[in-house]
């Protein structure tokens, strides 16, 4: 097509989206399909490096998909995949493993990160071979651009260095990928911990707003947003979090930039924004929740165009894959 090629994925790992996930990568991702020849991956894969269950595992996955159309991602313009779909991620994985140091695969922050939550000994060795696996999911496509929050920077990092390494050790295979950085006004904190990020995986469940999350919940959760004891709508993310939070959900939703708001709402009190915040995100969430479930009423539908994108993924992965057999020597 001649546009740049850009891959991004999420894990499936809750049976909803939130609004975090929303602005700092499904908006973005909506644009980018129209300007990239973009891949869009369901990372299930990734997944089951920590403790799962199956029958959940299959239902995230499924609505996760759903929700990545519902959200505006178009499975005609962009190439929507389930990873485990393409069986060249594992395989590709499986040689990078082999040039990658078990040293430099230690110095991974987000392994020990997550390796010293489970303890140590627990941890298993698919999660200590995320970063590689990642690797294949980005070189199989020959991706230029890898839109990714800052917490998998080391992570872009490594796939750049064992695409030049591949490449200098085998003959020129991998266009080696530039990271794209989320930019931190894409950033959403937890609305009753504003400073921490909003997580799937949050202590607060009243601090995260679902993308499926039942309208006037949404509204409520909005409304009870930790603020602060001043009276006036600054964007102050030291001093002001969760109003700073507010108002970046408010520009990232209306489109009007956090300065236009500061003006807007000069003199008026946090009631008004709340309110506000709250009328916008349900807006705009009530259709992308009705499509999501209406996509998951029709499981035969969804099916087909989940089936019909992994061929799509699997031509060019197998292609990638089949250079790389050859050249090391299969
Ligand atoms: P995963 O483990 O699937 O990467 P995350 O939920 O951490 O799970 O991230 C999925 C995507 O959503 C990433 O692009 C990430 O940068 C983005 N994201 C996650 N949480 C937030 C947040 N609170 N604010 C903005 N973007 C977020
Ligand atoms: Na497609």
């Amino acid at each position: 097509t001649g546009k740049p090629r850009l891959f991004s994925g999420m894990q499936p790992s809750a049976d909803s989206l939130h609004i975090g996930n929303y602005v700092g990568a499904l908006l973005q991702w909506r644009e980018q399909q129209t300007t990239h020849d973009a891949l869009f991956c369901v990372v299930d894969m990734h997944a089951i490096t920590v403790a799962q269950d199956p029958a959940t595992l299959r239902e995230s996955t499924r609505r996760t998909a759903a929700q990545y159309i519902a959200a505006g991602i178009d499975p005609t313009l962009s190439t929507l995949f389930i990873q485990s779909h393409v069986p060249a991620h594992a395989q590709l994985a499986w040689v990078l493993n082999t040039l990658t140091g078990f040293g430099e695969a230690s110095r991974m922050t987000q392994f020990k990160d997550k390796a010293a939550k489970q303890g140590a000994d627990s941890a298993s060795l698919g999660l200590f071979a995320y970063p590689t696996l990642m690797a294949a999911d980005i070189l199989l496509y020959g991706a230029e651009v890898v839109p990714v929050g800052d917490d998998q920077r080391q992570h872009v990092e490594l796939t750049r260095d064992l695409a030049t390494r591949f490449n200098s050790r085998f003959g020129p295979t991998f266009v080696v990928p530039e990271a794209t950085i989320q930019k931190e006004s894409a950033r959403v904190y937890d609305l009753q911990n504003p400073e921490s990020k909003m997580s799937k995986s949050a202590a607060t469940e009243s601090g995260v707003v679902w993308m499926l999350d039942e309208p006037n919940r949404t509204a409520k959760k909005i409304k009870s947003a930790v603020t602060d004891t001043e009276r006036e709508i600054r964007f102050d993310r030291g001093a002001k979090p969760g109003v700073s939070n507010l108002l970046t959900i408010q520009s990232a939703f209306t489109g009007t930039s956090v300065a236009a708001l500061e003006e807007q709402y000069a003199g008026r009190g946090y009631g008004d924004l709340k309110k506000d915040v709250a009328e916008v995100v349900v807006e705009t969430f009530t259709p992308i929740r009705a499509r999501a479930l209406e996509l998951l009423d029709d499981p035969a539908e969804l099916d087909r165009v989940l089936a019909g994108n992994a061929d799509r993924a699997n031509e060019i992965a197998q292609s990638t894959l089949d250079t790389v057999h050859d050249r090391i020597g299969f």
